[in-house]
C-alpha cells in the first residue's frame, strides 16, 4: 500500500499537474469526454474549451511552482501579441466604457456571430464609486488615472494590460480581452477613458 501511495505522488510531482493519477491522465479521459458530446454553436465553439495555446498550456503544466524563467517566458510571448490603437488615440468615451464594464454578456451560444461583448469588469474590480456592486477578484481600479497620472508610460501600460492581462502577470485569472476578441479597439478605448480620463466618475 505505502508503495502505491509512493507512486502515485511520485506521478503527480512529476507531472506537475493534479489531474494524473496514477496510470489515469483525467485531464485527457475529460477532454475526450468534452470532444464527444458538446457542439460548437454561435460564438460558443469547442475550440475555445479543447484547444490550448501556448501560454494556457505552460499554466495548466505548471499551475502553482512556475520558475521566474517561465513566467517571464509567457509574459514576453503575450506582450509581443498586444496591438496598439491604428490612429495612435488610447482614450475614448468614459460613458460608453462604464457600460462595457458593466455589461457581462457576450460569446455565448444564444449570442450572434460577431455581436459587441460586455468587458465584465466590475465582476472582479471596483471602478466607480457609484457601483456598489462588484467583485474582489482583481485590486480596485477607483480612482485608476488620479492615483497613477496619465503619462505615456502608464498609459500604454493599461492599454497593454488591458489587451492582454498576461503581458504582464503570467497566467492571470484576467481575461486577455484585445488578444482573444472579447472587446473591438473602440471599446478598449471606452474603457481606458473610464479608467484615466480625469473627467471620468473613477477619478473623481
Ligand atoms: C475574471 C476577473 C477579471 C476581470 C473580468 C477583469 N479583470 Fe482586471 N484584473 C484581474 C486580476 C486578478 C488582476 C490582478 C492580476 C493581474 O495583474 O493580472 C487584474 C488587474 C487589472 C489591471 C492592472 C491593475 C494595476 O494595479 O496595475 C487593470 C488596469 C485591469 N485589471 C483592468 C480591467 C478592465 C478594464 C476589465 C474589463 C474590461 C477587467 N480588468 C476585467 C481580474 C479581472
Amino acid at each position: 500500500m505505502r508503495k502505491i501511495v509512493a507512486v502515485v505522488v511520485a506521478t503527480l510531482t512529476v507531472a506537475g499537474c493534479a489531474s494524473v493519477v496514477g496510470e489515469t491522465d483525467y485531464g485527457h479521459v475529460a477532454l475526450d469526454l468534452i470532444k464527444q458530446d458538446f457542439r460548437s454553436k454561435g460564438p460558443a465553439t469547442l475550440e475555445r474549451v479543447t484547444v490550448q495555446d501556448d501560454a494556457q498550456q505552460l499554466c495548466s503544466t505548471f499551475p502553482k511552482e512556475r520558475s521566474s524563467e517561465v513566467n517571464a517566458r509567457i509574459e514576453a510571448a503575450q506582450l509581443k501579441t498586444v496591438k496598439l490603437p491604428a490612429d495612435g488615440k488610447y482614450l475614448g468615451k468614459w460613458q460608453e466604457g462604464e457600460k462595457v464594464a458593466q455589461n457581462g454578456r457576450g460569446m455565448q451560444s444564444s449570442d450572434a456571430l460577431g455581436a459587441p461583448n460586455g468587458g465584465n469588469c466590475y465582476a472582479c474590480h471596483q471602478i466607480t464609486k457609484q457601483e456598489i456592486s462588484f467583485g474582489n477578484i482583481g485590486p480596485s481600479l477607483y480612482q485608476y488615472g488620479k492615483v497613477r497620472g496619465g503619462s505615456d508610460e502608464i498609459v500604454k501600460y493599461t492599454w497593454c494590460k488591458i489587451y492582454n492581462a498576461q503581458a504582464y502577470t503570467a497566467c492571470s485569472n484576467m481575461p486577455r480581452f484585445g488578444h482573444n476578441g472579447v472587446l473591438t479597439e473602440a471599446q478598449i478605448k471606452d474603457v481606458m477613458a473610464l479608467l484615466l480620463d480625469p473627467a471620468s466618475p473613477v477619478n473623481k
